[in-house]
C-alpha cells in the first residue's frame, strides 16, 4: 500500500510582513463585505428552499455575512436516497481513487483554499488567525492526508495463511448510509467526521452545526473541486432533532459519527436503542461528547510552565474547545507564583475582532453562551465559596464578548469546578501541599467526565503517583503541558466515561469502527 509521504502539515505564521498574511488579512476583508448564500448538497443538486436564515459573526452580531438555506425533513429524506445511490459505485471504487480524492482536497486546502478557509473560520466561528490556522488549515489538512495513511494500515493487517489455503481479510464499507453530526468548534473536525467514513468507503448525510456553516460550505466546494462524486457526501441544514429522528428511524441507518454535547449523545443512542428493530446491521455508534478538564500543579513544578499552560489551555479559542482547562487544582505554596504569572500573561492579552491579528481572545459563539458564561460570573460575584481573581467583564453590545476569567473557588465541588461551560472561564482551586494525594483522587472524582487532562511535577514519584491515580480521568493525558492541542498522527484524540466512546480522532482506530470485515477462506 504504497501512499504519498505523509508529515504534520506546518503552521504558518502570519507575522508581519509575511506573504501569507498580506493574503488572509485581503481575503477576510473581501469576504466580510461580502453576502454570501449556502445551499445544501444533496446528490447532484445544489439545493435552495427559500428559507433563508443569516450568518452573522458572533463578534459583531448586527453585521449580515450570508444566508444559508434552510432546509426540512424533505431534504433529508432525499439525501438518505442520494447516498444509497451512490454506494456501490462508491464501494467498490479502488482505495487508490477514494485516497486520491482526499489528498487532492488536502493540497486544495493546503494552497489555494487556506486563506478562504481560515477567513471563514475567523468570521463565522470568531477564532483569532493562529486558532483558525491550526484548525481549519493543518488539523484537517492531517486528517485529510493521515486517515490515508490509517486506511493502508488497516488494509495492511491480514492474517496467517498455510499451505493450500489462503486466509484474507476484506475492510468493507458499512452496509448503509452513514450520518455525520458535527460541532461548531473545530473547522478540522467538523470536516473529518464525514471524511472519514467516506473515505472507508461509506456514503454519509452529513449534518452540520449551524454556527459552523460559513466554514462548512467551503469544505463542500472543496470536496467536490477534489472530485468527490455526487450523493457520497450529502450536506443537509435542517433542524438537528428532526434530521436524527428521520435519519435514525431508517432501516439503512449503519452509523452515527458525532461530537457535540453529552445530552444530545446520550439522547440519540436512546433513539437507536429504541429503533434497533428496524434496522438491518447494528449501528456503529461514535462520540465526542463533553469535558471538565483538569490542570493539577504538584509544588514541585515550575509555576510558569504551570501559568502558561493555564492561559492557553484555558483560554485560547475562548475555552471553546472540548479539550479546554477548565478546573485547576495547584498546591498552595506554588501558587502565588502562580497568580502573579498568569496575570502578568492576561494583562497582555488583548480582547477584540478576529480582523485584528494581535486579538488573543474574540467573542464566544452566541448569545446563549454568552448568557451561559456571564451567570457563572455574576453568581461567582455574589457567592462567598468564590473569589474572581481575573477578568469577569462581559458586553454583548457589538460582539458576544466574555473576559478571560479566573475564578478561585475555597470549595472544591463549587459550580464552575464541577459543571462543563464551554467558555473563557477557568476555575482554581488552591490545595494544601500535604494533600497532593486526596487531591488526586478529587481530580479523579469530581466529574463525571474523562476527556483531557495534564499534571504537573518535576518529582518523578509524585509523577508516577498522578498517572496511576489519574488513569481513568482522561483519555489524553498531558505530563507537564497544556491539555489541549492534540495533533493528528501525534496524540490521537478522544475521552472516555462521559466524554464518549474512545474511539481515538486522527488513528487507525476511529477509522476500524467504519468498515466491516468479511473473513474469506479459500482452500486450494
Ligand atoms: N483536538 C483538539 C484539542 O486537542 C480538540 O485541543
Amino acid at each position: 500500500y504504497q501512499i504519498p509521504f505523509v508529515a504534520n502539515e506546518e503552521v504558518k505564521s502570519y507575522v508581519p510582513g509575511s506573504p501569507e498574511r498580506e493574503e488572509l488579512q485581503a481575503t477576510y476583508k473581501k469576504m466580510y463585505k461580502q453576502v454570501i448564500e449556502v445551499p445544501q448538497y444533496i446528490g447532484s443538486k445544489v439545493v435552495k428552499s427559500g428559507n433563508k436564515k443569516e450568518i452573522r459573526p458572533p463578534h459583531d452580531h448586527q453585521h449580515i455575512v450570508g444566508y444559508y438555506h434552510e432546509g426540512t425533513q424533505d431534504d433529508v429524506k432525499a439525501a438518505i436516497d442520494a447516498a444509497l445511490k451512490a454506494r456501490r459505485d462508491w464501494a467498490n471504487m479502488s482505495w487508490e481513487n477514494r485516497a486520491a480524492i482526499f489528498l487532492k482536497a488536502a493540497d486544495l486546502l493546503a494552497g489555494p483554499y487556506r486563506a478562504r478557509i481560515n477567513a471563514a473560520t475567523m468570521i463565522g466561528q470568531s477564532k483569532n488567525v493562529f486558532q483558525a490556522e491550526i484548525d481549519a488549515a493543518c488539523e484537517l489538512i492531517d486528517f485529510l492526508r493521515f486517515n490515508v495513511e490509517f486506511m493502508t494500515q488497516i488494509y495492511a493487517d491480514q492474517p496467517i495463511s498455510s499451505e493450500g489455503v489462503w486466509n484474507r481479510v476484506e475492510y468493507r464499507p458499512l452496509e448503509g448510509f452513514t450520518f455525520a453530526i458535527t460541532p461548531f468548534n473545530f473547522t478540522a473536525i467538523s470536516a473529518n467526521l464525514p471524511a472519514s467514513m467516506a473515505l472507508m468507503g461509506n456514503v454519509v448525510v452529513w449534518k452540520p452545526s449551524d454556527k459552523q456553516i460559513y466554514s462548512a460550505e467551503i469544505i463542500m466546494e472543496v470536496f467536490r473541486e477534489a472530485g468527490l462524486p455526487d450523493g457520497v457526501i450529502n450536506m443537509v441544514l435542517t433542524d438537528g432533532a428532526a434530521t436524527s429522528k428521520t435519519v435514525m428511524e431508517h432501516p439503512d441507518f449503519a452509523g452515527l459519527h458525532f461530537t457535540g454535547s453529552t445530552s444530545v449523545f446520550k439522547s440519540l443512542w436512546k433513539q437507536i436503542g429504541n429503533n434497533i428493530d428496524i434496522y438491518k446491521t447494528y449501528p456503529r455508534i461514535v462520540g465526542e461528547t463533553g469535558g471538565k478538564d483538569f490542570v493539577i500543579a504538584h509544588k514541585s513544578s515550575d509555576a510558569q510552565e504551570v501559568a502558561t499552560a493555564l492561559v492557553r489551555g484555558a483560554f485560547e479559542y475562548q475555552g471553546q474547545k472540548c479539550s479546554a482547562a477548565s478546573r485547576a487544582y495547584v498546591s498552595k505554596s506554588l501558587w502565588p507564583k502562580v497568580e502573579k504569572e498568569m496575570k502578568k500573561a492576561l494583562d497582555s492579552i488583548t480582547m477584540g475582532s478576529p480582523e485584528d491579528f494581535s486579538n488573543f481572545v474574540t467573542a464566544v459563539i452566541d448569545a446563549n453562551s454568552f448568557k451561559k458564561c456571564k451567570g457563572y460570573i455574576d453568581r461567582a460575584k455574589k457567592s462567598k465559596n468564590a473569589e474572581i481573581v481575573f477578568g469577569g467583564k462581559c458586553d454583548d453590545k457589538v460582539g458576544y464578548f466574555v473576559e478571560p476569567t479566573v475564578i478561585l473557588a475555597s470549595d472544591p465541588h463549587y459550580e464552575s469546578m464541577v459543571e462543563e461551560i464551554f467558555g473563557p472561564i477557568l476555575t482554581i482551586y488552591v490545595f494544601e501541599d500535604k494533600n497532593w494525594e486526596k487531591t488526586l483522587e478529587l481530580v479523579d472524582t469530581t466529574s463525571d467526565y474523562a476527556l483531557t487532562g495534564a499534571i504537573f511535577a518535576k518529582d518523578r514519584y509524585v509523577l508516577n503517583q498522578g498517572i496511576k491515580a489519574l488513569e481513568n480521568a482522561a483519555g489524553n493525558f498531558y505530563i507537564n503541558d497544556k491539555p489541549t492541542g492534540a495533533v493528528v498522527g501525534q496524540q490521537p484524540f478522544g475521552g472516555a466515561r462521559a466524554s464518549g466512546t474512545n474511539d481515538k480522532a486522527g488513528s487507525a482506530m476511529n477509522l476500524m469502527r467504519w468498515v466491516s470485515v468479511r473473513t474469506v477462506k479459500e482452500t486450494f
